[in-house]
């Protein structure tokens, strides 16, 4: 004797083979009900998604399908009947009322309304509608890339008004906060522009005009994407020093003048507050190129600028009075600038040091200065 409480689910199985095999039709049912309780859901990128739906009751043979979209773009994500898609498993396999399916790494693409329907067999073969779940709308969120800050191809000077651009892609949803910094202080900038990237992501383009200064050589430029997807927002630095031009100031400086005859006569070339630290310095005498003496490395100053000193030893004998010294420098594979003071020797006749001394003019328009 087979107790009561086993009987019923026989009971049931029995009912719905009976069902079948009468091939209750499409309006036919006892109760029948399809609940698809989330209206939204939203994953993250790569994520598993999950779409609830049960039915329960009893209606006519047909699969349980889950559609993406409705009318003419729909796409088949699971079939009851047929062999599920890669990223589709059923939440409860087998089940006959439980019809969850799961979405394993979820894409933009994956993005629209999902609808799980029941079909049943229709009047002219195939299958029709019998009822549709009320859909649920998945949406993928998805982090922006780590920024990117780009700024000119060739290194600028101080004045000059130079663009940086950040740049972000692979997010969504659209909306997206851009601040611009530098050093700490927040920078006015263009409006965003947001684009439509890939599949369903967006992409971020947002410039600055930054107005270059001498002593930028230690600040940098901060961008801050804000998206809601981040906790804290992602941010990029750019280093000024990467795109900064400094030219060298140029100064030949000598001992007063005129100097005795047969002395060695020192001459200093100061390049002030340049950078890079890239820059070659000759010595030219009347034009022709003569040996350096002394080469000093580039100092670096608080302000991240650079000072150079190069020296020449030159030997005042008769021939040279009047000679040019010319100091030549070349920075950073710009065009040369050039600084230049005279030799001049006093008659020996006169013995000692007249007061007078002559300065010579370069390129930099600085002169040579006494007292070196
Ligand atoms: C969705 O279905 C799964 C599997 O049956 C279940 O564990 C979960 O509680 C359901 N969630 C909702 C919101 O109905
Ligand atoms: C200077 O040097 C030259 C050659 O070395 C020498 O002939 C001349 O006497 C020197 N003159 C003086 C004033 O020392
Ligand atoms: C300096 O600049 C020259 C020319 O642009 C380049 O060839 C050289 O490698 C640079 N040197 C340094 C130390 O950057
Ligand atoms: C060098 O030149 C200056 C001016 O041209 C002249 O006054 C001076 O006597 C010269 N010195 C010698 C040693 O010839
Ligand atoms: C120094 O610079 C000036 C101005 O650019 C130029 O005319 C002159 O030829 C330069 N001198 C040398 C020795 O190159």
């Amino acid at each position: 004797m087979v107790p009561v409480m086993q009987e019923l689910p026989l009971m049931c199985l029995i009912l719905l083979l009976l069902c079948r095999d009468l091939g209750v039709g499409a309006q036919e049912s006892q109760g029948f009900s399809l609940q698809q309780p989330e209206t939204k859901v939203s994953v993250a990128l790569g994520e598993t998604i999950t779409l609830n739906c049960t039915i329960s009751g009893l209606v006519g043979p047909g699969p349980v399908r889950w559609l993406k979209g409705w009318g003419s773009e729909t796409k088949t994500i699971y079939d009851q009947r047929g062999y599920p898609l890669a990223r589709v498993t059923r939440a409860v396999a087998e089940s006959n009322t439980d019809f969850t399916i799961r979405i394993r790494n979820a894409q933009p693409e994956d993005m629209g309304t999902y609808y799980c329907v029941k079909f049943v067999n229709g009047d002219k073969g195939g299958y029709e509608v019998f009822q549709r779940g009320s859909g649920t709308e998945v949406s993928v969120q998805a982090k922006p890339n780590l920024p990117l800050v780009s700024g000119p191809e060739q290194r600028a000077e101080p004045g000059q008004s130079v663009p940086f651009t950040c740049t972000t892609g692979g997010f969504f949803p659209e909306k997206i906060g851009v601040k611009w910094f530098k050093n700490k202080d927040p920078m006015m900038a263009q409006l965003p522009r947001v684009t439509a990237w890939g599949a369903k992501t967006y992409s971020m383009s947002s410039t600055v005009l930054v107005t270059l200064q001498k002593d930028d050589v230690r600040s940098q430029l901060i961008c801050k994407v804000q998206h809601s997807t981040l906790q804290v927002p992602l941010h990029e630095r750019y280093q000024l020093s990467r795109i900064l031009r400094v030219p060298p100031s140029v100064e030949v400086r000598t001992e007063p003048s005129p100097v005795e005859l047969n002395r060695t006569v020192t001459f200093t070339c100061l390049l002030k507050e340049f950078y890079p630290a890239n820059v070659s310095v000759s010595w030219l005498e009347n034009g022709i190129g003569i040996k350096v003496e002394n080469v000093f490395r580039p100092l670096q100053l608080s302000r991240g600028l650079f000072e150079l000193k190069s020296q020449v030893e030159v030997q005042a004998t008769e021939e040279k009075n009047g000679s040019t010294i010319t100091c030549m420098v070349v920075h950073d594979a710009q065009a040369p600038v050039n600084s230049s003071a005279f030799l001049l020797i006093s008659n020996p006749g006169q013995g000692g040091l007249s007061k007078g001394f002559q300065m010579g003019k370069g390129a930099s328009g600085m002169g040579c200065l006494p007292g070196w």
